[in-house]
């Protein structure tokens, strides 16, 4: 039976050219970046080869980029961080409702244990947060702005670009949660007025387990870890330095072929999502029709449980996911889906496809062969029927 693997918002598998890359980190040049024989420079040189690869890739200088542990770590320093150090000049932080829970968890530790106040924005029907209810949200105590990039689990891509224009008049901190967009999307400090950037290893055919901070110059952080000193006292602790090649790697390969697969991935999700709302009734897309990631595919199939579903898809080989990976261990509805104003009863049949680079056409139709089969048998034994034509009309209004 030939695997289907349509997880990769989950995580993606490390690619060839990463994994070659790798292994010389293990077996050659092995030393510890903090060592002062030739062996421990080599290592040394070769994270600040790193460095300034990444930076040329987000158009930033190379002392701006901290590496750490993946996308939760970078965002607990950004969030914890830059609030710790401004709380002189205040406490006021503003997000989303859909932010990844490493966002969400960490702004209600800021609001429970720093004495932060956080501001967090409804989003409309496609997930998407309204710049002018940012520019609402402003106060006079306001240091930060955090805003995902693109969803987790819907695909929804927010106005980045336009969030920091607006951060920047205001001379407020804007940070972004890219660890979805950097394969897809501009990720171009610069164009998009970003003071603070995360992007994880794990996302992007690169290794689990490592990250990036983007932190502008000037920007003042207090650590979260402490001991050695390493990444200029930010980030203490022996660098991961095959990880942190594999990385490098991972989003110079992903940066070259954005185009392409942005493309191609495009038309196979889209075909996706038609054929599944034009054979199978009472479906609806979850996310913004255009404005989302090109190998996101996330839908409703009212009167089943998603998780069935999955188990259902898995019994064939196909791996995909009702929501985030991480929370995946709740049977509660997602929170992204709830917060697109979706009833209780119908966000429980929301099931997430996530292309990837291997994702081929004949992926896309055999999921398509099996789906309406699967939904029709798991209708059957299903006790609830939820009127949708409410749901469906609301949908469909712009
Ligand atoms: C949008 C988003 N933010 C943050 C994270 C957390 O990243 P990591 O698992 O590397 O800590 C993830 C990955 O699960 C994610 O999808």
């Amino acid at each position: 039976m030939k695997e289907i693997y349509l997880d990769n918002a989950a995580t993606t598998k490390v690619r060839e050219g990463v994994k070659q890359e790798i292994l010389n980190y293990f077996d050659v040049v092995y030393g510890n970046p903090g060592s002062f024989h030739s062996k421990g420079l080599e290592a040394k040189d070769s994270i600040e080869d790193a460095r300034e690869k990444i930076s040329k890739l987000i158009n930033c200088k190379p002392k701006e980029i901290i590496f750490t542990s993946g996308g939760t770590e970078s965002i607990n320093l950004a969030l914890k961080g830059l609030a710790k150090a401004m709380k002189d000049q205040g406490n006021h932080i503003i997000t989303t409702k859909t932010e990844h829970h490493a966002v969400l968890s960490t702004c209600e530790y800021l609001e429970k244990y720093e004495g932060c106040e956080v501001t967090y924005l409804d989003v409309d029907q496609y997930g998407l947060v309204n710049i002018k209810d940012i520019e609402a949200a402003i106060k006079e105590n306001t240091i930060l702005i955090t805003i995902m990039y693109a969803n987790n689990e819907i695909g929804t891509i927010n106005p980045i670009k336009e969030i920091g224009e607006l951060a920047r008049k205001n001379n407020i901190y804007f940070h972004t949660d890219a660890c979805q967009a950097a394969g897809y999307c501009d990720i171009n400090v610069e164009n998009l007025n970003l003071d603070l950037m995360t992007i994880n290893g794990s996302k992007i055919y690169g290794p689990k387990g490592v990250g990036i901070l983007y932190a502008k110059q000037g920007i003042q952080l207090i650590p979260l870890i402490h001991g050695g000193g390493q990444e200029r006292n930010l980030r203490s602790g022996t660098e991961n330095v095959p990880a942190i090649m594999g990385f490098a790697k991972a989003l110079e390969l992903a940066q070259e072929e954005k185009d392409s697969e942005v493309k191609r991935l495009t038309i196979l999700r889209d075909k996706l999502v038609n054929g599944v709302l034009n054979n199978i009734q009472k479906t609806f897309l979850n996310g913004h029709p255009t404005k989302r990631l090109p190998n996101n595919a996330n839908v409703s199939i009212l009167d089943i449980e998603g998780e069935a579903l999955t188990l259902y898809l898995n019994e064939y080989g196909i791996y995909t996911s009702t929501g985030s990976a991480c929370t995946s261990q709740t049977l509660d509805p997602s929170h992204v889906v709830l917060a697109t104003g979706l009833p209780y009863e119908a966000a429980h049949g929301s099931i997430r496809f996530t292309l990837g680079k291997e994702t081929k056409e004949e992926d896309i139709n055999k999921v398509l062969e099996l789906l309406p089969g699967i939904v029709k048998i798991l209708r059957q034994i299903s006790p609830v029927n939820v009127a949708a034509e409410h749901i469906i009309e609301a949908r469909s209004k712009k």
